[in-house]
């Protein structure tokens, strides 16, 4: 039913009240969204600190990014502070800008539209911080084409914003301290959640990613130094804005300080979003979302790790197991065969088709997956896929193509005799040497 109101756009109205109500399936354990922000309140602590200070406050924090690569968020806003704007050809003021990317496309995430949909005036705070730290007067949020069943009540909310001064010309009363917000909906491609796709989308060309250097900090939307965020990370810089880098950092661990928003679905008694400090182990988790046969999760969705039982001891953390938020979790009756075929579809049918390596290779492996469901792959089609995997991963554009075989390889190694005995006898090619393949 939730499949069929994404696909029509339907109206609020028209949504289960349940749907709404997934906050109430934030767990709350000393962490960050158990207090109510009233909007506005983080921009004012950020003004009263002023730029300078709001990004010293940034770099004590140790804040990283929670799209999942966890770059440090204060590096991003001072190179984006410091950086040159460029006078445009048309006429337009030369300008920085902050964008939120909230094109949440990774398979089993969903904290971000959680956030949007009941935490926006901590995302348009964060956005604002932002803009104040590295002196942009634009902002622009890029939401997923699937949840544009929001924009109503985000517009909403932004034209409150508006009415009560904190969007607009003078912000807070500050004399030009000016700044807006537009909303800008995406159609429904995941490679525009890469940022650089994201940025060509937002200039209304094709989401193809662009090559970096230059990142978007110097040369980003319209070529103009630009901050690309993703929620959950201009949620947690408001926090911070309120509450000081200090604060922040003695959450988590050194390297990931603060929490993570994990959004766990799968075989689970109470599935949600669940904040937890950083460095908290998997078996904790699993134990709290009641998985009580788990055989794997896969953290981070298809593009991030499957970790097997016998790695349910590690953390979540940037320095151990990094994740953008996803956290599937699949039961001892599961085929992970199957799991990673459907990983394999799935990347095919994202593949934005600009490069031959992801284009060509992520229809080979789709097609090497189903041969072996129909009983009809032999090693050949498994040590294809290995071969596969390291072309794409060494000759792909993008992350998308590079990590398009990750749940492949790591089902591969830890769940092989889910492939094994689906492999008919004709066995006539040596197995793949993955040793001598990696070194
Ligand atoms: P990246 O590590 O290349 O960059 C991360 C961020 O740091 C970017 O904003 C980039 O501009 C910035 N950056 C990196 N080096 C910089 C430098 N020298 N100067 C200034 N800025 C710099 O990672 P990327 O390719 O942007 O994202 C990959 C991650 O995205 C993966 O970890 C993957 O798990 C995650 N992902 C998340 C999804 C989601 O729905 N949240 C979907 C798909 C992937």
């Amino acid at each position: 039913r939730i499949g069929e109101l994404i696909r029509a756009q339907a109206p609020l109205a028209d949504w289960p009240a349940e749907y709404f109500r997934v906050d109430d399936n934030i767990r709350r354990r000393d962490t960050l969204l158990s207090a109510e922000w009233p909007a506005g309140a983080a921009l004012r602590a950020a003004i009263a600190r002023g730029g300078e200070a709001m990004l010293a406050e940034m770099k004590l924090s140790n804040l990283r990014g929670r799209g999942g690569a966890g770059f440090t968020t204060a590096i991003k806003w001072e190179s984006a502070r410091r950086a040159e704007c460029h006078a445009e050809a048309d006429g337009r003021p030369a300008a920085r800008y902050v964008v939120c990317n909230a094109d949440e496309g990774e398979p089993g995430t969903f904290k971000d539209r959680v956030l949007l949909a009941s935490y926006a005036d901590l995302v348009f705070d964060g956005m604002s911080v932002a803009a104040l730290t590295i002196g942009a007067r634009q902002g622009l949020l890029y939401l997923r084409g699937e949840y544009a069943y929001l924009l109503p009540a985000l517009r909403e909310n932004l034209e409150r914003r508006r009415r009560s001064g904190l969007l607009g010309r003078a912000v807070c009363g500050q004399a030009g301290l000016d700044f807006e917000i537009d909303i800008h909906v995406g159609a429904g491609a995941y490679v525009c959640g890469e940022e650089t796709a994201l940025l060509e989308s937002l200039e209304g060309k094709r989401g193809i990613p662009r090559i970096r250097p230059p990142f978007p900090v110097t040369a980003g939307y319209r070529g103009q130094p630009t901050v690309v965020n993703n929620v959950e990370t201009l949620c947690k810089a408001a926090l911070i804005a309120l509450r000081g880098g200090a604060w922040f950092a003695g959450l988590g661990t050194k390297q990931s300080t603060g929490t993570k928003l994990l959004s766990i679905s799968g075989d689970v008694e109470t599935p949600g979003i669940y904040e937890y400090p950083f460095g908290v182990s998997v078996n904790q988790v699993l134990q709290d979302c009641g998985a009580g046969n788990a055989q794997a999760v896969q953290v981070s969705g298809p593009s991030g790790i499957c970790l097997a039982m016998h790695e349910f001891s590690r953390s979540i953390a940037f320095e151990d197991v990094p994740t953008a938020g996803a956290f599937m979790v699949f039961g001892t009756h599961r085929d992970m065969f199957e799991v990673a075929r459907n990983f394999a579809h799935f990347f095919r049918h994202e593949s934005c088709g600009f490069c031959t390596p992801c284009r060509v290779g992520t229809s080979l492996v789709a097609n090497c997956m189903d041969k072996i469901a129909k009983g009809l792959g032999t090693q050949y089609e498994i040590n294809q896929v290995f071969k596969i995997h390291r072309l794409l991963h060494a000759a792909s554009h993008c992350g998308l193509g590079q990590a398009a075989c990750n749940p492949l390889f790591d089902t591969l190694q830890k769940f092989r005799p889910a492939y094994e005995r689906r492999l008919c006898s004709l066995d006539f090619e040596p197995a793949f040497d993955l040793d001598q393949a990696l070194a």
